[in-house]
């Protein structure tokens, strides 16, 4: 498996091109599902993600087709209805093919994901929609087994927000008769992204962005072309990268606005960020100054920042009460910085970090792909080398990072 080698404290400067976001990615292939005619998706980034989706929608029948920077996705007949238990397991996004395989359907298959490293995860907001929508479905031998002759418009409060949760609906919804109102929808920009990519298709969607979305679902939808939006949360990440160790790095391809809740958090810290059209530029300031956290759904501050944050904190002046909302289990990289020399306590869904410590290179590992990106983080700062072991999880959702941090001066090294 490979290894990650970080020889910390260089510093870094230049500029770093931001690649297309993975959660916007990942239901657009899904939504492809949703007609006969080929889609044309470009800004998709280089990660395994995208690639196992891609498998995903290849063993359901798509031929796709590699173009730069893209794909186009062809379906014009489902070859099954049934997404198994070897690719859910590999990624959980995988269950975002259930609204569009049971819409086109009728019928759909599809392995419940489990919980994974950084909390239960359940998918019952998920499974109740669709019942909403008319769906009967079952839980047989770890699957969900969905059926529908045609999903019908429904109103759906869901009593609590959820992301991949909202675009499944949203992608049934676009084939279901009639009009489906979400409400207390999630509001994340890869919403606004899908939505978009589905009124390309043909459907007609109003209010993604806010809390109540309204789709009108069509007998029918066509094939389009669609650029996916640049990755807020590798925006986020590059951006601590640089406050904690740059002299004038520039993010290119960016969608400032979408990422204003981490440029908020960061500049309370004292990160001067710089913004002109589409790039952002930063430096590592004189002195950080440690700032509270609390975890929300957008337009909070995103759960997917929070390990990153806390990597920055390390290196602050004073004390950061990070509290996590979203998620039950997720500060697996706190046990890692400790070993690293960080001063960190965690209380329930509350790490309070001391900072400023001089952090030294170590071996580390970390479960979860926004957790290893924390250690990398950790280890541009520490004094020495750290070795980052399994990083296939950071390979999940971080294209060629050691390419695009050694391009801005660190000492990156992948170990095969
Ligand atoms: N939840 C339920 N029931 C459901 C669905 C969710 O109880 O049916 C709970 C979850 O257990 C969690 C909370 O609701 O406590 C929010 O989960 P959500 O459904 O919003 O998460 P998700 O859709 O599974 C997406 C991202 C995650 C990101 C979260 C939160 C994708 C493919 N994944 O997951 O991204 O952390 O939203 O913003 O979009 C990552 O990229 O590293 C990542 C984990």
């Amino acid at each position: 498996m490979d290894k990650l080698r970080v020889a910390g404290g260089q510093r870094l400067s230049g500029r770093v091109a931001i690649a297309g976001a993975k959660n916007a990615a990942l239901p657009a292939l899904a939504a492809c599902l949703l007609t006969d005619e080929p889609v044309r998706l470009s800004n998709l980034p280089d990660v395994v993600d995208v690639r196992t989706m891609l498998r995903v929608l290849e063993q359901l029948g798509a031929q796709t087709t590699t173009l730069d920077g893209g794909v186009e996705v062809s379906i014009p007949d489902l070859a099954s209805h049934e997404a198994p238990y070897d690719l859910v397991r590999k990624m959980r996004a995988s269950v975002l093919v259930l609204g569009p395989i049971l819409a086109r359907e009728g019928r759909a298959r599809v392995s419940l994901p489990g919980g994974c490293a950084i909390g239960e995860r359940p998918i019952n907001l998920h499974i109740d929609g669709l019942t909403r929508m008319g769906a009967q479905i079952e839980i047989d031998s770890g699957y969900v087994e969905a059926r529908a002759d045609r999903l019908h418009g429904a109103e759906i409060a869901f009593p609590h927000k959820t992301v991949t949760g909202t675009e499944n609906l949203m992608m049934a919804a676009a084939l279901a008769e009639g009009t489906t109102v979400l409400r207390n929808a999630a509001q994340e920009p890869e919403i606004v992204d899908l939505a978009e990519l589905l009124c390309g298709m043909g459907a007609s969607v109003r209010g993604a962005g806010s809390d109540v979305i309204e789709i009108d679902g069509r007998g029918r939808l066509g094939g389009t072309e669609h650029r996916v939006i640049p990755d807020r949360i590798e925006t986020g990440t590059y951006l601590v990268a640089a406050a904690l160790m740059g002299d004038d790095v520039t993010l290119t391809g960016c969608r400032p606005d979408q990422v204003e809740p981490i440029l908020d958090q960061l500049r309370a810290t004292g990160v001067k960020v710089g913004v002109v059209g589409d790039a952002l530029t930063v430096s590592a300031p004189n002195r950080l100054t440690a700032r509270d956290l609390r975890t929300a759904p957008h337009p909070g501050f995103p759960t997917d920042m929070q390990a990153q944050y806390m990597a920055l904190m390390t290196q602050a002046h004073g004390t950061a009460v990070i509290t996590e909302t979203v998620f039950e289990h997720r500060f697996m990289h706190v046990a890692e910085l400790l070993r690293m020399g960080a001063d960190i306590r965690i209380d329930g869904h509350t790490a309070v970090v001391v900072g400023p410590r001089a952090l030294t290179g170590a071996q580390v590992m970390a479960t979860d792909l926004r957790a290893s990106a924390c250690l990398v983080l950790a280890a541009l700062v520490a004094a020495g080398t750290t070795t980052i072991n399994r990083i296939y999880h950071l390979d999940r959702g971080y294209e060629a990072i050691e390419t695009k941090l050694g391009a801005l001066g660190a000492s990156v090294e992948r170990i095969r």
